[in-house]
């Protein structure tokens, strides 16, 4: 039965052509063989004798024909959020993490940090928990590199000083772990095995979703590897987690793999054959992460609320033109979405009057969009031809300069009674502002900015300090001041300054 496991497998990787890499079959498979000659799987130290029981008695009442066929031709579109079903030889319960530690080390590319992502999406959804201290761990996975001699020795190095902790673990704890992935386990695959013994788990770059159960077999003692190379395996559902809290950028991959095969390159070997992920789950991703920010907006409030959302048109048809690549509909949706996100934010918009073929029917639409979506700011434009652009080569500057400026005028005029209208319902609240400095109109009036960056001014007097009651100090540039608003226009609000105070001690106060 297993060795049918074998063949499928391999036949399934030489279907791949000459770039796919020589199937090299998990030695759990090398285990079960082993249980006819022994001598097949090396480190019998390894091996718990009453696990070693455990799993032939197993091993008979295992797997039938019926589930390698499955096995072979089941597509790769599960559903990550639903662990698998344990195969035969594993219970639900060794597949899952069993709150074990997983501490993760990325070496090389961008690849790799996806990859790391990946991987952890995976294991957290198995029950596994993550670290990122390397004493408390009891999983230690390295994501590798191979693209250069030295990457590989840093590997090597670090291996050498994992074993020891390795030795050190004490007997009262589980034992630890030692995974490797990626490029230096599809590359070197069993070397690695055979040079480091305490290598648990290996995992090639398309293996990651298999990660559970190696782990799961290495818990009773055996080595694990999957380096099978796939043809379509893009971890298209499995949402990377973003491993660094502190990280200013996050990294979406559209493709894995590669196929240029540059006559000094390692990578179509290690990765296998390119193949791009479905549109579809790129954008998905990209979705996730604009809801992060907008979640991040909405809770920190060291961050303003504000959002800066270039209509150009609210005509369908112009936008088309402009080559925007949405509609008025989905922009409005997008509207809608970000203030349920985020209410009270404050948003400002471009917009272009007259573009080449805009008729009056187009620009009533625009005026329409400026009442219906009531921006606090905007940046008016009339359209004016660049050379070199796409407009220049392909379109006609059609609309007449006094149409331009008067279409402008309007969208002014309407703008400006929409924000003065918006910024009104701010009157007779105490906003938080941020101090910028001196107004530029009156050398006795300061001016900031409030939580929707919307410009406050406000008499520079005297005010009391929340934290020292008593003293009476004046606002500094950079300083966080309670202003009540008494009057709003369409650029700016007024009020009369109540206090100092900090981003911590104030709340919100309209
Ligand atoms: N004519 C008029 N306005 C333009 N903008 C960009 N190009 C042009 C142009 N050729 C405006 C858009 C953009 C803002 C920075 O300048 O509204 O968002």
């Amino acid at each position: 039965m297993h060795s049918l496991q074998c063949v499928l497998q391999v036949q399934r990787s030489l279907r791949w052509g000459p770039m796919a890499s020589v199937s090299w079959l998990s030695l759990r498979m090398c285990m079960a063989h082993s249980s006819l000659s022994s001598t097949t799987c090396p480190n019998p130290e390894r091996q718990e004798a009453g696990a070693r029981k455990d799993f032939s008695s197993r091993l008979a009442t295992g797997p039938t024909l019926q589930h390698f066929l499955r096995s072979a031709s089941a597509p790769q579109e599960k559903l990550s959020s639903e662990v698998e079903d344990p195969p035969p030889y594993l219970t639900m319960d060794e597949l899952l993490g069993r709150q074990r530690k997983v501490y993760l080390e990325t070496y090389g590319c961008q690849m790799n940090v996806n990859d790391t992502e990946i991987a952890w999406s995976i294991l957290q959804k198995s029950g596994y928990l993550r670290t990122s201290n390397l004493q408390e761990a009891d999983v230690i996975l390295l994501v590798t590199c191979s693209i250069r001699e030295k990457a590989e020795q840093t590997i090597w190095n670090r291996l050498h000083q994992l074993k020891a902790l390795k030795t050190r673990r004490l007997r009262s704890q589980v034992p630890l772990r030692i995974g490797i992935l990626g490029c230096m386990a599809e590359r070197l695959k069993e070397e690695i095995l055979n040079r480091e013994k305490m290598v648990d788990v290996l995992a090639g770059p398309d293996a990651y979703r298999d990660l559970p159960r190696l782990l799961a077999v290495a818990e009773s003692g055996q080595q694990a590897a999957n380096v099978l190379l796939s043809l379509d395996e893009t971890y298209a559902d499995v949402m990377p987690v973003q491993t660094s809290p502190s990280a200013t950028s996050a990294f979406v991959s559209i493709m894995r793999g590669c196929d240029n095969m540059c006559t000094y390159c390692i990578v179509p070997f290690t990765r296998g054959r390119e193949r791009s992920r479905p549109v579809a789950s790129i954008l998905e991703e990209v979705r996730k992460l604009s809801e992060q920010v907008l979640q991040l907006i909405h809770e920190r409030d060291n961050i303003c609320k504000q959002i800066h959302l270039p209509a150009q048109s609210g005509s369908s048809r112009v936008l088309e033109a402009m080559r925007r690549g949405y509609s008025r509909e989905a922009y409005v949706e997008l509207v809608h979405h970000i203030r349920e996100f985020i209410p009270g934010v404050s948003l400002s918009s471009d917009f272009i009057a007259g573009f080449c073929g805009e008729t009056e029917e187009d620009h009533i639409q625009t005026v329409s969009l400026l009442r219906e979506v009531q921006y606090n700011m905007g940046f008016l434009f009339a359209y004016s031809m660049r050379q070199k652009t796409r407009a220049y080569h392909r379109l006609k500057d059609d609309v007449p300069e006094e149409v331009k400026l008067r279409r402008l005028e309007e969208l002014i005029t309407v703008f400006r009674e929409e924000a003065t209208k918006a910024n009104q319902t701010s009157v007779g609240c105490t906003q938080l502002v941020l101090v910028e400095g001196l107004s530029k109109r009156s050398a006795t009036d300061l001016c900031g900015r409030n939580d929707g960056n919307l410009k406050v001014i406000f008499p520079d007097a005297e005010m009391e300090d929340v934290n020292n009651p008593g003293l009476r100090v004046r606002a500094q540039p950079g300083d966080y001041v309670l202003v009540q608003i008494t009057s709003a226009s369409s650029q700016t609000l007024k009020g009369h300054v109540l206090c100092r105070t900090t981003l911590k001690d104030s709340s919100t106060y309209c």
